[in-house]
């Protein structure tokens, strides 16, 4: 069966590596699309390539956590121009150096806020909407770190793995009103995030291979995008271990913040 593809996509985070690559891959004739950032030079540089494919491009610089704000953006966006699909893709990481460091309640409160929150806060008004006209479908970039937990970054995991459970949760409720839901655990992935990341980044990918991936994902309706497999076979058979085993695989592969010095 031919996929009805979407016309009008909504894409947050499109001012980052993996949520610009993704606007490239929708950018074309005949597609109208949001696409939200805070740094107004790099939403711009992503809002014009689109419009150079041929895309009548929406921007808007707005913090995710600003949760009436951005329902005020997203509703009359949404009357305007209906969406079809909606990405919410924009998140932010912290990380530990060594294990001499602990998380500051600045650093976990934003994490949560931005990834959980902010999450939440564009998937809501979009998703009532949604409900009422009994089509749509929502796609929400989650991270394999949802499936383990790492010294390296604990808030980042717990928002993340939050996200999972949340996604899980809203999907027969999405679904009894003919909304799919996908859910996207991307590994490492070149970005600025994945710069900052300070230990190994197993097989790391481009955010366009990622887009890639996602975009088959989503045009498939599928309700969960996991990628790559052999990362997440990796993360099944550490799971599978007692904790202190698994620990010390994390410290051997060099994904643990460094040791005490
Ligand atoms: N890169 C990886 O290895 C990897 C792996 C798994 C999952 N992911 C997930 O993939 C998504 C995209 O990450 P990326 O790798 O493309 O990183 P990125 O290049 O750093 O992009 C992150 C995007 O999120 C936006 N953002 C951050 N905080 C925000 C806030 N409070 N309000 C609004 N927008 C905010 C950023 O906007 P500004 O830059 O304009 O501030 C940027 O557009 C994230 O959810 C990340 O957790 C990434």
């Amino acid at each position: 069966m031919i996929p009805v593809l979407p016309r009008v996509v909504v894409v947050t985070g499109a001012s980052g590596a993996i949520g610009a690559a993704l606007a490239y891959t929708y950018a074309k004739p005949g597609m109208c699309l949001a696409l939200q950032g805070r740094d107004k030079g790099r939403l711009e540089a992503t809002a014009s390539r689109c419009r150079a494919q041929g895309a009548d491009v929406f921007v808007c610089e707005m913090d995710l956590r600003e949760a009436r704000a951005v329902r005020e953006w997203l509703e009359a966006f949404d009357t305007a121009h209906p969406v079809d699909l909606l990405i919410a893709d924009a998140g932010v990481a912290n990380v530990l150096e060594d294990l001499n460091q602990w998380e500051t309640p600045a650093a976990i409160d934003e994490v949560i806020s931005t990834n959980l929150l902010g999450t939440i806060n564009t998937v809501m008004p979009l998703a009532e909407r949604m409900r009422v006209r009994g089509a749509g479908h929502v796609a929400i970039v989650s991270s394999l770190a949802a499936f383990r937990g790492m010294a390296i970054s604990p808030a980042y995991c717990a928002s993340k793995s939050a996200l999972h459970a949340w996604g899980q949760s809203i999907r027969p409720l999405l679904g009894a009103t003919g909304i799919s839901l996908t859910m996207i655990y991307p590994g490492f992935v070149k970005s600025s995030m994945s710069d900052a990341f300070p230990a190994s980044t197993p097989f790391l990918i481009e955010a366009s291979q990622a887009a890639m991936h996602i975009r088959r994902g989503l045009d498939a309706k599928k309700a969960t995008v996991i990628f790559p497999a052999i990362l997440w076979l990796g993360i099944k058979l550490l799971n599978a271990l007692p904790d202190p085993w698994a620990d010390s695989v994390m410290a051997f592969l060099n994904l643990s913040p460094k040791g005490r010095s």
